[in-house]
């Protein structure tokens, strides 16, 4: 049987840890940690057939889009419960609109809205719910910019376990927050920024005994890297040129670097697709650490973008996502608000849309093309990481302020002042 080990990723240090252990940071020296494996001999040919084999079953573990492709997360003990909620099966979508727009690039969409909470965070939740769950833990907990919180209250409840959330005072969604509270979760409004409210749990949790299900918790990695399995497959197995996420706290990013790498160095891909990452401007430290060169992380103590998801000053994993970069030959760029806005507006008009920082994505692919980063006619894959409906305000928002898209109009409810705005909103339209 594969074996699973924790092991500090700090070239300086490299150690290995206690594997009956939870950390969530290297015991010698605090650098983050990787889930690495003693692989059995695996033969892609074979387990391909077998996951394809599996997407006909009926039982709940292949019914995940995470455990379907177990052989590549065998953290799990024999026997042990697993916590899913039918991750995955996200749709990848043709965009020619927004394609073009692009600028002529072959543009398809990994839609993770469609997860059961609305986000990517699910592919995450499952694993380290269920590895939390081994461990027989009480009380989970996480800061969130809202996305987060959601998935891991609703995995949470699931497995029997109580929800503490630490999120940012009247920085996260209306939506994103309603979805902690229906799914039971105590919720702590700390701090102004994401930042703030995360070192303060840090802080907490080793008091409190809190098991933590941030990105910084390993085990989440393993579970959100299986995107690019599940996304390859739908491909038949041919790598795109490009794929591109947002960053935030960069944990899907470094989840998609391992998983690609680990998919070449197992014989699945041939060729590895290069990886964007996209900031928004008001919240770049990473952008800014890459193009400026420096060592260490640039980080910002005041992020701002309306892209609320990811405004993230200090991204705990920017280590894991510039070895990411490393592995796969990529790239990070940043994007303004009214970028993404507009972005946004051409993705619906290919009848798609997604929160505002899953849009960054294609105004990243944009300002890459114009500036001759990403070629023309390029097979790009954007995964757009949170359903329309996680902000709703924001589209509210830009809707009154009369930007592109839906119109909306109160007419009074007398059949001829109706038929008299119908007839010049008709003509307008
Ligand atoms: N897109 C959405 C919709 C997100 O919610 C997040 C992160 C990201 C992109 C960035 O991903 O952090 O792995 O680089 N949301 C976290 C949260 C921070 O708390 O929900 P990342």
């Amino acid at each position: 049987m594969s074996s699973a080990y924790l092991q500090c990723i700090e070239e300086s240090c490299g150690r290995r840890q206690d594997a009956n252990e939870d950390p969530h940071a290297c015991a010698f020296c605090g650098g983050l940690l990787d889930v690495k494996y003693d692989f059995d001999p695996i033969n892609p040919k074979q387990l391909r057939q077998t996951w394809r084999q599996r997407r006909l079953s009926d039982d709940p573990i292949d019914r995940s889009g995470v455990w379907r492709f177990r052989e590549l997360v065998p953290f799990v003990d024999p026997g042990a419960k697993i916590v899913t909620l039918s991750e995955g099966f996200t749709p990848l979508v043709e965009a020619p609109r927004a394609g073009s727009w692009a600028g002529a690039v072959q543009l398809t969409i990994k839609h993770q809205g469609a997860n059961l909470t609305g986000s990517f965070k699910d592919l995450g939740m499952t694993a380290c719910i269920t590895r939390a769950l081994s461990r027989g833990v009480c009380w989970v907990a996480c800061a969130s910019t809202g996305n987060t919180s959601s998935s891991m209250a609703a995995y949470a409840t699931r497995a029997g376990m109580k929800a503490l959330l630490f999120v940012p005072f009247n920085q996260i969604s209306a939506a994103k927050l309603a979805q902690a509270l229906d799914f039971g979760a105590l919720v702590v409004e700390v701090g102004d920024n994401f930042d703030a409210a995360f070192r303060l749990l840090l802080q907490v949790a080793p008091e409190l005994g809190l098991y933590l299900v941030n990105s910084i918790n390993p085990f989440r990695i393993e579970g959100q890297k299986t995107i690019v399995v599940e996304m390859l497959e739908q491909r038949g197995w041919l790598s795109p040129d490009y794929i591109v996420v947002p960053g935030g706290n960069l944990g899907n990013s470094s989840a998609i670097g391992k998983g690609l790498r680990e998919l070449k160095d197992l014989g699945f891909i041939e060729k590895i697709p290069r990886l964007v990452i996209v900031q928004a401007a008001g919240a770049s430290p990473f952008y800014e650490t890459l193009r400026t060169g420096a060592t260490d992380l640039l980080a910002v103590d005041a992020p701002h973008t309306e892209a609320s998801a990811i405004r993230i000053g200090h991204p705990a994993n920017w280590k894991k996502a510039r070895r990411a970069l490393d592995w796969v030959g990529g790239f990070c760029e940043s994007v303004t608000d009214e970028e993404i806005a507009q972005a946004k507006c051409v993705l619906s008009q290919d009848g798609i849309a997604c929160e505002p920082a899953s849009a960054a994505t294609l105004a990243g692919v944009y300002k890459l093309v114009q500036a001759g980063k990403i070629e023309r006619n390029s097979d790009v894959v954007c995964v757009l990481t949170g359903h329309q409906l996680k902000d709703t305000d924001y589209i509210m928002r830009h809707r009154t302020a009369g930007k592109e898209g839906g119109q909306r109009i109160h007419v009074e409810a007398e059949l001829n002042s109706l038929r008299r705005e119908l007839q010049r909103a008709l003509l307008e339209k």
